[in-house]
């Protein structure tokens, strides 16, 4: 095998003369992928003019491309202007592994002879980022979703809001980052569920996006065809909005934006001025993200505090709701028709269910396989990202070595063998929009931490989402060994292979022949 893509078309076929990019090759394009022909030749440094075209073939299928390479230059045709930016992305992946770090001043570069036909498995290739936990620079978040539209991945999910942190600048709630953004310090080690004997390193964290910077941001991802999900975590894991508006709780108590990892017993109070504030900051975000689906969390939302309090007990039965379930349904409820009333429509955790969620709701579902199968089969869109499967958080391997983290095991090999489509859903899967890998970074307190435990399993999430027919695990990290020199040549610092598997199998355990 000479080619090291990934992930891994449809069909691949070798052979032929190729081409040589020089310095005087160049990017012509019809006016539909022009704006592709902008970032390619940005990217390689390289002019108007001939050599590699770029055009629509309305033939193909949305995000498809096909991408030929003879002596007389690189052809890229795609379904859509998105599926020439993929068929842009195999290019660079033809290229030698420096290519993707930027122009060089005098390119010299041989490409094979190939045709390619190619179109993605699903529709919905995400990854998602928790900065609430701890906050990472827009340029690292730069950078992160041109990580993701390497690997042909086309959704970043960003969590915004957290316990221990919010991230987003709302303009009518200043405090909502002037206080909710930082926190006087961070526990330090690993925590327990009973919070015992908790250290904490006496050092502030915090920081947030301006409007400015997350406007930035999304135009760069819808460059790259990354669409920027944000998500607003509510009724629970809001403890660092609370500690900003304390009248957004249940007791009036004044808390501290988070400093512990966990689930928080403090969450949103339900009345109809906690809802008024939130439609408030949902039409600012609105205004920040095109996107049609917005999140609205949903998760791990204890229901302590509404047993103990009045005001939530009489509005459960002015409601005439069932329980407390059913009062979490009737919030996040309303402000999902917010979203609708504007022309969007709401995702969130599979914790949604519980007491009963619109069936326009798209639902995440994270707790286990089963959720996503119930989810699918009650006739909601369904994103799949398992714990078991992809929580990047969780160890790469099972060895006393590997940075502390969450706990787990998934090993690369285990993302990779992951099937978003369960075969209980045969018969309704177009309601398996895809899935993505999620990034929840309590133990990831630098950006290094973070490329560790994202890289290599991302690369195999690509593959899971992308490629029709999936190739065997050996032949794919056979095939990662290559691409992981694109990673070095963009400075990324991921987890090496473990030897067993850095090999292909003839090599990994067999006698050494001389
Ligand atoms: C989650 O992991 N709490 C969605």
């Amino acid at each position: 095998m000479t080619l090291t893509l990934v992930p891994w078309p449809s069909q691949v076929t070798e052979g032929g003369p190729g081409f040589q990019i020089t310095a005087g090759t160049g990017v012509t394009a019809e006016a539909a992928a022009g704006e592709v022909a902008v970032l390619l030749r940005e990217e390689l440094g390289l002019a108007d003019g001939d050599g590699i075209h770029l055009g629509i073939d309305p033939s193909l299928s949305p995000e498809g491309y096909r991408l030929t390479v003879t002596a007389d230059g690189v052809t890229i045709a795609g379904g859509d202007a998105a599926g020439v930016f993929y068929g842009t992305r195999t290019l660079l992946q033809l290229l030698p592994a420096a290519a993707v770090a930027g122009p060089v001043a005098e390119p010299d570069w041989s490409l094979p002879g190939v045709a390619i036909l190619d179109r993605p498995r699903f529709g919905w290739r995400g990854g998602m980022l928790d900065v609430g936990r701890h906050f990472r620079s827009k340029e690292f978040v730069l950078r992160f979703i041109d990580l993701l539209a390497l690997h042909k991945l086309n959704v970043f999910h960003w969590h915004l809001t957290e316990d221990q942190g919010w991230r987003i600048e709302i303009e009518r709630y200043p405090r909502l980052t002037r206080v909710g953004a930082w926190r006087d310090q961070t526990v330090v080690g690993r925590v327990t569920d009973d919070h015992a004997d908790e250290q904490y390193d006496g050092v502030p964290h915090g920081g947030f996006y301006t409007q400015t910077e997350i406007r930035e941001v999304v135009a760069y991802a819808a460059r790259r065809f990354v669409t920027v999900v944000p998500e607003i975590d509510l009724p629970g894991h809001s403890q660092a909005a609370i500690a900003a508006y304390p009248e957004l709780g249940n007791t009036g108590q004044q808390l501290a934006v988070g400093t512990t990892w966990g689930v928080s017993e403090h969450v949103l109070n339900v009345g109809q001025s906690t809802l008024d504030f939130y439609k408030g900051v949902l039409d600012e975000v609105l205004d920040l993200f095109p996107s049609r689906l917005v999140h609205l969390g949903g998760d791990e939302c204890p229901r302590t505090e509404w047993r103990a309090s009045q005001r939530a007990q009489a509005r459960i039965r002015e409601l005439g709701l069932a329980d407390e379930d059913a009062l979490q349904a009737w919030f996040i409820g309303r402000l999902g028709d917010h979203l609708a009333s504007r022309g969007r429509r709401m995702i969130g955790w599979d914790e949604i269910l519980e007491g009963g969620a619109d069936p326009r709701a798209a639902v995440m579902a994270w707790r286990g396989r089963q959720a996503g199968i119930e989810a699918a089969r009650a006739g909601h869109d369904v994103v799949m990202t398992p714990w078991s499967h992809v929580y990047l958080d969780y160890a790469q391997a099972e060895d006393a070595s590997e940075p502390l983290s969450i706990g787990g095991h998934t090993p690369l090999r285990k993302v990779y063998e992951y099937d978003p489509l369960p075969a209980e859903l045969a018969d309704c899967a177009d309601r398996v929009l895809g899935a993505q890998f999620n990034v929840w970074t309590e133990y990831m307190p630098t950006a290094a931490s973070v490329e560790y435990m994202t890289f290599p399993r991302a690369c195999a999430l690509a593959e899971v989402v992308w490629s029709i027919e999936r190739p065997p695990y050996d032949d794919f990290v056979a095939r990662l060994r290559g691409h992981l020199q694109r990673l070095d040549a963009l400075g990324v610092r991921y987890r090496p292979l473990d030897p067993a598997t850095s090999t292909t199998s003839s090599s990994s355990g067999g006698p050494i022949r001389p």
